[in-house]
């Protein structure tokens, strides 16, 4: 039975999105059968993933407003095991449409599990609000990923989202769960990363994924191609990072060579005063 698992975090620009698109593409590629759902307006993960929107003709909007069937709005992708719902425009006014609807925090989850026999994992990337849409991936999911960055100001961003968890746990979705809180855009030299990553580890012990991502610049390149970071440059630190979090999510050994894995690991322990 499949795993969904929503990526969500209201702050924008944490990159959600680029860990869909590259954790999903990971999985796949180790013959797991992967579903990734846009519920993000601006569509970034439908584009990343190299589908045309012009080309679209069923998409999330339609599955949450009820005018299609989930199985119908399913694209393959160029990418081994790889399928997405993608995301329109015309999502933007699913929160508008929704707000007068019945279940309208149940719709995807109505849908989605259908699909769970499907697929080995399904990720819904949300947009950057903790409206209905993010609402309604966190009902649907059982477990959510928390990409943020190291910097003072989300911690804040956390703690809402951590309320946010709360309130879905005990109104619909008991089961829900944190998956991992992943370091995105990390740069272990700065202080104030390595700060950061101590005080989120000492919130929610055992929840920060070991693996950070470090800022990359092949990795902001792969999206306008279309691509996985892992088939645009395979040799990227960008894309060894996210080999090191999809092997850590598995529970597999990390197999890259020492001093690759150094590069990434690099995050300063505090030192003791
Ligand atoms: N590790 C990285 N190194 C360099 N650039 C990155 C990295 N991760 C993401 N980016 C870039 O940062 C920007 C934001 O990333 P992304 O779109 O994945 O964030 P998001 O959280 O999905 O944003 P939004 O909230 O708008 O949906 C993009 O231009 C992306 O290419
Ligand atoms: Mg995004």
């Amino acid at each position: 039975m499949g795993k969904i698992i929503a990526v969500a975090n209201q702050k924008g620009g944490v990159g959600k999105s680029t860990t869909v698109i590259n954790l999903a593409a990971f999985l796949g590629s180790r013959d797991k059968t992967v579903l990734c759902i846009d519920i993000d307006p601006q569509g970034n993960l439908t584009t990343g993933l190299g589908i045309k929107k012009k080309s679209v003709e069923v998409s999330s909007y339609d599955i949450l407003v009820g005018r299609a069937r989930i199985q119908d709005a399913i694209i393959e992708t160029d990418f081994k095991n790889l399928h997405i719902i993608p995301a329109t425009e015309n999502l933007a006014g699913a929160e508008v449409e929704l707000l007068n609807m019945e279940n309208r925090v149940n719709r995807l989850k109505m849908q989605v599990l259908s699909l769970r026999e499907s697929y080995d994992y399904i990720f819904i990337d949300c947009p950057p609000a903790l409206g209905t849409l993010t609402i309604n991936a966190l009902v649907a999911a059982d477990s959510i990923i928390i990409p943020m960055l190291a910097e003072f100001f989300a911690l804040e961003g956390l703690s809402q989202l951590t309320n946010t968890i709360k309130i879905v746990k005990s109104n619909y979705n008991p089961g829900l769960d944190i998956e991992g809180i992943l370091f995105t855009m990390f740069d272990s030299r700065l202080n104030i990363a390595n700060d950061v990553v101590a005080e989120v580890d000492k919130h929610f012990p055992g929840k920060v994924f070991e693996t950070k991502i470090p800022r990359n610049v092949r990795i902001s390149e792969a999206p306008s191609h279309g691509k996985p970071i892992m088939y645009y440059d395979k040799s990227a630190k960008g894309a060894d990072s996210y080999t090191l979090l999809g092997l850590e999510m598995l529970g597999e050994p990390l197999e890259l060579p020492e001093k690759k894995k150094r590069n990434i690991f690099s995050f300063k322990k505090k030192k003791k005063k």
